[in-house]
């Protein structure tokens, strides 16, 4: 595998082959990571990303889109049935211009839109300050408890009180499922938009294991390449009204040429995920989160909120001494991947914050099951009760590895 690149680039294709290795030998826990399929790998370095073709299916602006357009109307067509949309655009790049379009469409700069708090588990595009759409729209967050759980009965008294002109419902690091049709009414009660970013848990809700937004939701968008376990990229599927707005921001309002070779594997991607052992997978990375918070909560970790709905789970480590810098650091000496993340209530820095988001999309793709989810809990335990101690870390890494041969991962022997 990669032979040209080898033939010409020495340095590019050392560092592909070492994060082969990486992926390969190593426990992946990031929740919004995943391994794709070989075919999905396949279309994502085919010779479509040689094409141009800004515009839409048989409305282009450039020739030699006869193909093209019948990969984005299959693209479409297996969107629309796998989430029931009525509409949906496949072009944007990925969750953040998808987020931009969809403000871009239904909102003026400015204008007032509720969004879940970033150190209470939103992304920063639904109102970091210092991210595009901090600057351009006025913000007011909503938050979750003390006991780490949104309280739509305090969401309702701040949309009646603010009355934004849209609420985004949507998370990257709440490990609970919001409830859809509460929002949806909310918004309807005071006539903002309602928008669901899914992008965490697009898999599992295409998967049928929990509930959709999309019946309720004016638009809903969902990154590809999470629990959905697709290419790089994002979907933005909305009410059929509300198409034409958006189709005019992806693009030309915010986006130039889509990227072909994306859109393919997106819609192998959808295939993938309208088989049923799609289901089963989104039933087992559930179960596989609900083992691995087990352990943990036996070992008395805190998990925020105590526990998990779907296929994350946020620990503050503020009771073990130790940061979620020092535990990320360690763990990765193990070859246990996770990421140092806030928690609700946050005292320290986002750099250095007090917990870990870890999940269990990514291990559940290679075949991990209950049993492999107690071994990476006890490995985990392992390596933090005993923070410092590289022995131990250099130890667990061996038996990591020794698991993960048994486990393969596409696109990795090299
Ligand atoms: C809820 C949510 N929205 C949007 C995004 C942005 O997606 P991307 O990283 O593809 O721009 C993310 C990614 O982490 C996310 O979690």
């Amino acid at each position: 595998m990669f032979d040209s690149i080898k033939a010409q680039d020495m340095e590019i294709y050392n560092a592909i082959v070492a994060e082969c290795h990486r992926q390969r030998d190593g426990i992946e826990l990031i929740p919004s990571e995943n391994y794709v399929s070989a075919a999905i790998l396949e279309a994502n370095g085919s010779i479509l990303t040689n094409k141009y073709s800004e515009g839409y299916p048989r409305k282009r602006y450039y020739g030699g889109q006869q193909n093209i357009d019948t990969i984005e109307e299959i693209a479409i067509a297996r969107a629309k049935e796998l989430f029931g949309c009525e509409y949906v655009n496949v072009q944007p790049y990925s969750g953040s211009p998808a987020n931009m379009a969809v403000y871009f469409a239904l909102l003026n700069f400015g204008d007032k839109v509720m969004g879940l708090k970033l150190d209470h588990g939103g992304h920063i595009t639904h109102g970091l300050p210092i991210s595009f759409s901090g600057k351009a729209y006025e913000w007011v967050p909503y938050l979750v408890e003390e006991n780490g759980f949104i309280d739509m009965d305090k969401v309702e008294e701040t949309a009646l009180r603010e009355k934004p002109k849209m609420i985004v419902a949507g998370f990257s690091a709440y490990p609970r499922n919001m409830d859809w049709k509460r929002f949806a009414d909310i918004c309807k009660k005071i006539g903002a938009y309602s928008f669901a970013d899914i992008s965490h848990v697009g898999g599992l809700i295409a998967a049928g294991v929990i509930e959709s937004p999309v019946p309720y939701f004016d638009v809903v968008m969902t990154t590809t390449h999470k629990t959905l376990r697709g290419p790089r990229s994002a979907i933005i599927m909305a009410k059929e009204e509300h198409g034409k707005a958006i189709d005019r921001a992806v693009f030309p309002g915010l986006q130039g040429g889509p990227h072909d070779q994306i859109t393919a594997s997106k819609a192998i991607c959808f295939e993938e995920a309208l088989r049923p052992e799609f289901k089963q997978y989104g039933e087992q990375v559930i179960t596989n989160a609900k083992a691995l918070a087990e352990v943990l909560l036996r070992y008395d970790y805190n998990l925020v909120s105590g526990g998990t709905d779907n296929h994350l789970i946020l620990v503050d480590l503020t009771n073990k001494g130790i940061s979620g810098k020092q535990a990320q650091d360690s763990l990765d000496r193990a070859e246990i991947t996770l990421n140092k993340n806030t928690v609700p209530y946050e005292k320290r820095s986002p750099m250095d914050p007090s917990g870990i988001r870890l999940g269990s999309p990514a291990v559940t793709t290679r075949g991990f099951k209950e049993k492999e989810m107690q071994m990476v809990g006890e490995w985990m335990h392992r390596v933090l009760s005993d923070i410092d101690n590289e022995e131990v870390q250099h130890q667990v890494a061996a038996e990591v590895k020794e698991l993960c041969q048994h486990f393969p991962v596409a696109g990795t022997r090299v």
